[in-house]
C-alpha cells in the first residue's frame, strides 16, 4: 500500500464486527456468554481502545476476531471481506499475515526450545518475507533494538529474560511479519511504569511509520486514554459505551464508565484530595424491567447501551454540558 494511500483512506473501516457473540458451553446446564451481541467498527490507522475489568470479554473479543475461535454468531468483516465461518488453509493464512495479536501473557506462546531470533522470525519464515539469512537477521536485530532489546539477546532462550522482556520479544514477533492490524491484549499490563511508556511509544511510532492499526485492550483506563483514538468500555459480554477518547472523558455518561473514569488517578494533589471512587451496581443504576436497553446512537459518533428513558436522561445530561461550556 503507498503512502497515498493510507492518507485517502484514512477514514475508511479497516475491521467491522456487527452483533458478534461467543458463547462457551460449560456443560449441559451452564453456557458462559463471554461476548454477547457485540458491535464496532474500527477505521485504517487509528488505535482502538477496548477497556473493561477482568472477565467483560475483551481477549475473547480479539481472540475471536483472529480466529482461534468461531464465533458462535456475528459478523466480521476485514478490509471489506467476511473472515468469519468455514476457511481455507490458505485463507487463514493471509488472515494471519494480516492480523496479529500480542498476547497477555508472553510466557505462554514463546517456545521455550526455541532462540528469541527462531521465534521473532517464525513469521518471516511462515511468509518467506526474508529473501537471505542475513536479512532475517538484520530484521530481528532492528526489531529487538526497537522493542528495547539488543543484538545480543538474538541467541538466547525465553527462560533467560524478566517477564517484561518476554513481553517485548512477544511484541517484536507480532510486528515481524508488518500485519495491518495488531490486536494487542494487554501488553504493557506486566511492564514496570516506565517501561510502559517506552512500549506505549514505540507502538506509536510503529503505527506512523507503517500505517498499522491498533485494538488495543486494556482493563483500566489510564493509559489507553492517552493512546487510543477511540473507546469502547466492555462489561459482562456487552459493550456499554463507544466514543472518541474526547468525548468518552469530557462526556461520560454510561454509569460504568464513569466508574472506570474515577478510579484513575491523576499527579494532582488537589485532585486527588477530592476524587471520589464511583462504583458501578447495575441492579442499582438501571431500571430495565419495563424498558429493554438497546445499542444506541445518542450523539454523532457517541453510542450508548441503554433504555428509552435514559436515553432521554444522558440527552438532558450533554445538553446542559453544553450549556455550561458556552
Ligand atoms: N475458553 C473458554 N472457555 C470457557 N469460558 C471462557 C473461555 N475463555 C473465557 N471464558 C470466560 O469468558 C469470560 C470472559 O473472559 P475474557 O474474554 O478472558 O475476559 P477479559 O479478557 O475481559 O478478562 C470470563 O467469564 C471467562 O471465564
Ligand atoms: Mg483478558
Amino acid at each position: 500500500m503507498s503512502t497515498k494511500d493510507i492518507k485517502t483512506e484514512k477514514k475508511d473501516i479497516l475491521l467491522k464486527v456487527r452483533d458478534l457473540k461467543q458463547y462457551f458451553k460449560i456443560n449441559r446446564h451452564t453456557t458462559v456468554k463471554a461476548v454477547d451481541g457485540v458491535s464496532f467498527d474500527i477505521y485504517k490507522g487509528e488505535t482502538f481502545g477496548l477497556v473493561g475489568e477482568s472477565g467483560s470479554g475483551k481477549s475473547t473479543t480479539g481472540r475471536t476476531i483472529i480466529r482461534l475461535y468461531d464465533a458462535t454468531s456475528g459478523e466480521i468483516v476485514f478490509n471489506g471481506e467476511n473472515i468469519q465461518g468455514k476457511k481455507s488453509t490458505k485463507d487463514k493464512k493471509d488472515i494471519n499475515k494480516k492480523i496479529q495479536m500480542i498476547f497477555q501473557d508472553p510466557q505462554a506462546c514463546l517456545n521455550p526450545r526455541m532462540t528469541v531470533t527462531d521465534i521473532i522470525a517464525e513469521g518471516l519464515d511462515a511468509h518467506g518475507i526474508a529473501k537471505t539469512a542475513e536479512e532475517r537477521n538484520n530484521i530481528v536485530y532492528d526489531l529487538l533494538e526497537t522493542v528495547g532489546l539488543n543484538k545480543e539477546h538474538a541467541s538466547r532462550y525465553p527462560h533467560e529474560f524478566s517477564g517484561g522482556q518476554r513481553q517485548r520479544i512477544g511484541i517484536a514477533r507480532a510486528l515481524a511479519i508488518e500485519p495491518e492490524l495488531v490486536i494487542a491484549d494487554e501488553p504493557i499490563s506486566a511492564l514496570d511504569v516506565s517501561i510502559q511508556a517506552q512500549v506505549v511509544n514505540l507502538m506509536n511510532k510503529l503505527k506512523k511509520d507503517r500505517g498499522l492499526t491498533y485494538l488495543f485492550i486494556a482493563h483500566d483506563l489510564s493509559m489507553v486514554k492517552y493512546i487510543s483514538d477511540r473507546i469502547a468500555v466492555m462489561y459482562k459480554g456487552k459493550i456499554m459505551e463507544l466514543a472518541s477518547s474526547e468525548e468518552l472523558f469530557n462526556n461520560p455518561l454510561h454509569p460504568y464508565t464513569k466508574s472506570l473514569l474515577s478510579a484513575i488517578p491523576l499527579p494532582d494533589p488537589d485532585y486527588e484530595k477530592t476524587r471520589v471512587r464511583k462504583t458501578y451496581n447495575p441492579k442499582e443504576d438501571h431500571d430495565y424491567s419495563t424498558q429493554k436497553p438497546k445499542w444506541v446512537e445518542i450523539k454523532k459518533d457517541h453510542f450508548i447501551y441503554a433504555s428509552d428513558n435514559e436515553v432521554k436522561k444522558y440527552k438532558k445530561e450533554l445538553e446542559s454540558k453544553e450549556k455550561m461550556s458556552v
